[in-house]
């Protein structure tokens, strides 16, 4: 690292309210890729209205001047560090002149100003404004912003920020001036400027009140076209947000812009939203069902964030979850809402039960508001965020769809143009529903997983069915103390062939609930998955069956096969320590020929009940994870249904036949079905035909890639072919090129080895793109366990260099690769001492803030 930062970490408990605020901002850009000109004035003012030393935060700048009050200042009135500008003896009321210049084009960490291949972006969240002037660069100071922006015309035709255009002119020397406007007050970390040379697609909404808003997708020149479902999805959005939450868009104009180069998904800067380019551009040739479903919902959630996050803000950044989980749970309504519910649901509890649950056990655990942080963008979490999400939804749950609205239209009109906390947002709620959540609000302090152990007893003759529930949350690596939890528990219980809903409420560390039934029913926990915690119940096989075909909840039939599947990986564990020769039992053939037979109304769901669970959904349920013998047994269970069903496969594949392709429900359910054949049938012999022909005869991604993806689990010999044939077609497109990166580098044998080497030397590989880096790595360690984890540390040692690597590159994302290499503690010793050892070594270099705090925290 070029510059050596403190590693102090911050604490919640220090919060203090600035004693300067910042009311007005100008900010004066001419750019230039080595040498952009900066002229930032600030109007100041001390809250107690008395003179004070003013201390502002910035980062790698070089400041060329300071005037106070149109006077220019020796250097010896302020003081400059690595981190910071002092000012003693500021007035009360005061304007500040700041000349400033960057060098965008050395920028490779992507935060503050950065070129994305010659278009000028930035990126500000969390801490990111600091890059770009000194500033009070904290959620809580909020100010109005005015931008003007002077840059070579032809080079830089588009000119934008946030808010709304308030000039244009065309200066002497060709360069253009524009002057933005932002009327909305707001943080740092939501100011935006690009300037670039882009095809714009042009639509607009006219809202409920009757505004009508420009909508403007700035994209690389020859993807116009390509921005079309994206366009449409923010209509979507912008009239669900209406409907459901009454919540109407603010300014005239609303732009989006798609950039190659970003380190996260997109960002809801103010009028302004900075997307990475793969959740803008796609159409059908080029894009998978998957790609278009992520599409709408980050649109969605960028545009839920203008109210949520932009209009009611974060008063600190512990706080993250507040904008984050919140804004979450309204995507994922929003997704519910234009699709399936079940299967939305699924896909978020296989993100707790994957990531989340994985973060709670390993050294970076920490509660959805956070207490102590040494470096913001670590922070950007599945638990803040997805974990964060569920918490809001437990809301919901307990207060009811029209009791949560009440609960945000009150927020709302509380806190409209504030900075706030978790707590201010749960008094809303409480207060609009007139019940108390002092218990609920647990949930933000403490992290880790709760556990849930339910028992049954059933009493004939008193008709009695009981629930006795225990609940406990294990110590994490930040709190050893936890106490117990507001669960809502759904439950269903099942008898004679009907179904009875419930809604309890756990609140103590154990409680027993009683039903009054005439038979002894199969109780069906956890419907929806009411609570995100682990439960514990001894259901047999065949209740497993009976809810899996019974229950009315979703989420719960097809959590009972999560349950049987998790059976059959400890029975073969078992049976043979290699997890092979494990045979699964008949019922459960049974059960899966019944479905291809006749398959649901519902494909979709069809085919997520036919698929085996996936590694990191079933090592989650281990303390100590046999990676070998899950890889195994997982590969003998694929083997086995393919061959036991085969023909059965092969009667639903063909029974399933393509038609011209529309990102439409029922379509995308099919396909998701036809896949699912495709996959077992890639591990029956013969089928090359199949395989070949529906690659060559597909008229969309989804499908080509469907062969590709079975072809590299069932590790069939057509793989390499038809890989080489999609390399070929696709080489110049960056980001269908990143799905061919990926299936590379997820082959699960040890050529992969080399082919990693090979691909970081492909001509389309950058180590300065998040994306490429991420397509190559993050393939190699999330879907790649069996060469991740070889027995010989390679795969630890090869992720290790390239974290390495990437952190004198662009830290966030060497801090985001580095995490499956931290939890060294889960694995058996061999495994251990080789984690254990790539760590020791890294930590004995000079590490960014970033991955310091990762490493030291999992050695210590
Ligand atoms: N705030 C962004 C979102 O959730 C995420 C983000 C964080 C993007 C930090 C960039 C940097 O929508
Ligand atoms: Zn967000």
């Amino acid at each position: 690292m070029s510059q050596v930062s403190s590693r102090q970490a911050k604490k919640l408990s220090d919060y203090k309210a600035p004693e300067f605020t910042i009311t007005d901002v100008e900010l004066s850009f001419e750019l230039n890729p080595q040498a952009t000109k900066l002229t930032a004035v600030y109007q100041l003012k001390s809250a107690s209205g008395k003179a004070g030393t003013l201390i502002l935060d910035g980062q790698e700048l070089k400041l060329l001047s300071v005037s106070l009050d149109g006077q220019l200042l020796n250097a010896d009135c302020y003081q400059v560090t690595a981190e910071q500008l002092i000012l003693p003896g500021m007035p009360a009321k005061a304007q500040l002149e700041l000349n400033i210049e960057l060098n965008p084009q050395a920028n490779t960490a992507l935060e503050g100003l950065y070129l994305s291949n010659g278009a000028y972006c930035t990126q500000c969240e969390a801490e990111g404004f600091r890059r770009i002037s000194y500033y009070l660069d904290r959620p809580d100071v909020l100010a109005r912003f005015t931008t003007h922006i002077i840059a070579d015309d032809t080079a830089y035709p588009a000119l934008l920020s946030n808010g709304n255009l308030v000039s244009s002119t065309l200066l002497p020397d060709g360069r253009r001036h524009v002057t933005w406007v932002d009327p909305f007050p707001k943080p740092s970390y939501l100011f935006a400027l690009v300037a670039g040379d882009f095809d714009c697609l042009k639509g607009s909404y006219t809202t409920g009140s009757g505004r009508e808003v420009a909508l403007e997708f700035y994209v690389d020149k020859g993807n116009k076209n390509r921005a079309q479902f994206a366009l449409e999805s923010l209509q979507r959005a912008m009239l669900w947000d209406e409907q459901r939450f009454g919540l109407e868009y603010d300014l005239d104009i609303y732009m989006v812009v798609a950039v190659d180069f970003f380190n996260m998904g997109a960002m809801e800067n103010k009028g302004l939203n900075v997307f990475n380019s793969k959740y803008v551009l796609a159409d059908q040739q080029s894009a998978t069902d998957t790609d278009f479903f992520n599409i709408e919902s980050i649109i969605g959630h960028e545009y839920f964030h203008n109210w949520t996050g932009n209009r009611v803000t974060c008063r600190d950044w512990f706080q993250l979850s507040l904008k984050e989980g919140l804004t979450v749970f309204r995507d994922q309504q929003f997704s519910a809402d234009m699709g399936s519910a079940t299967l939305n649901r699924i896909d978020a509890v296989k993100t707790i039960r994957t990531a989340q649950f994985a973060e709670d056990a390993g050294p970076m655990a920490h509660p959805i508001r956070p207490q102590q942080v040494l470096e913001m963008n670590n922070f950007y979490t599945v638990t803040v965020y997805d974990k964060g999400a569920e918490v809001i939804r437990m809301l919901h749950t307990l207060l009811g769809q029209d009791g949560f609205r009440k609960g945000m239209d009150l927020y709302f009109k509380r806190h409209d143009g504030q900075a706030v906390t978790c707590d201010d947002f749960v008094n809303a709620m409480q207060d609009a529903n007139g019940r108390d959540l002092t218990l609920f609000s647990r949930w933000y302090q403490q992290s880790g997983t709760p556990e849930l152990k339910v028992h049954s007893q059933f009493d004939a003759k008193k008709r009695e069915f009981k629930l006795l529930m225990q609940q406990h949350t294990p110590a994490t690596a930040d709190q050893a103390d936890k106490e117990p939890l507001l669960l809502p528990v759904r439950v269903e219980l099942l008898a004679e062939g009907a179904s009875l809903p419930y809604l309890l409420e756990m609140t103590e560390t154990q409680q027993e609930f009683s039903f009054a039934v005439s038979q002894k029913p199969v109780p069906v926990l956890l419907a929806d998955f009411s609570a995100p915690v682990k439960l514990q119940y001894q259901y047999s096989m065949d209740e497993l069956l009976q809810i899996a075909r019974d229950a009315k909840d979703g989420v719960a039939r097809w959590d009972a096969i999560q349950q049987l599947w998790q059976i059959q990986v400890k029975a073969a564990i078992e049976a043979n320590s290699s997890g092979a020769e494990y045979q699964l039992p008949a019922a459960l053939f049974e059960f899966y020929r019944q479905l291809l037979v006749k398959p649901l109304d519902d494909l979709a769901f069809t085919a997520e009940l036919l698929t085996v669970p996936a590694y990191d959904m079933v090592a989650e349920q281990f303390d100590e994870i046999p990676v070998q013998t899950l890889v195994v047994a997982l590969q003998s269970f694929q083997q086995q249904l393919a061959t036991q069903l085969a023909e059965q496969w092969q009667l639903c594949y063909q029974s399933l036949q393509a038609e011209a392709y529309q990102y439409q429900q029922q379509q995308v359910a099919k396909r998701a079905l036809r896949s699912v054949c495709l996959h077992y049938l890639a591990f029956v012999a013969g089928k090359d035909e199949l395989l070949r022909q529906q690659y060559n005869s597909s008229d969309n991604m989804t499908d080509q890639l469907a062969v590709l993806r079975a072809c590299r689990s069932a590790s069939h010999p057509l793989f390499a072919e038809l890989m080489s044939a999609f390399e070929q077609r696709w080489n110049k497109d960056v980001l269908v090129l990143d799905k061919w990166f990926s299936l590379s580098a997820s082959y699960p044998q040890p050529p992969v080895f080399n082919t990693l080497e090979q691909l970081t030397a492909h001509p389309q590989f950058s180590w300065q793109n998040p994306n490429r880096v991420r397509a190559v790595f993050g393939a190699f360690y999330q879907q790649n366990p069996a060469m991740f984890h070889s027995e010989d540390g390679k795969g630890y040692q090869q992720l290790a260099d390239v974290v390495l690597k990437m952190d004198a590159i662009n830290p966030q994302v060497a801090s985001r690769l580095v995490t499956p290499l931290l939890s060294w503690k889960r694995y058996q010793s061999a495994r251990q001492q080789q984690l254990k050892a790539v760590l020791q070594a890294m930590l004995t270099r000079d590490l960014s803030n970033d991955l310091y705090e990762k490493v030291s925290k999992s050695l210590s």
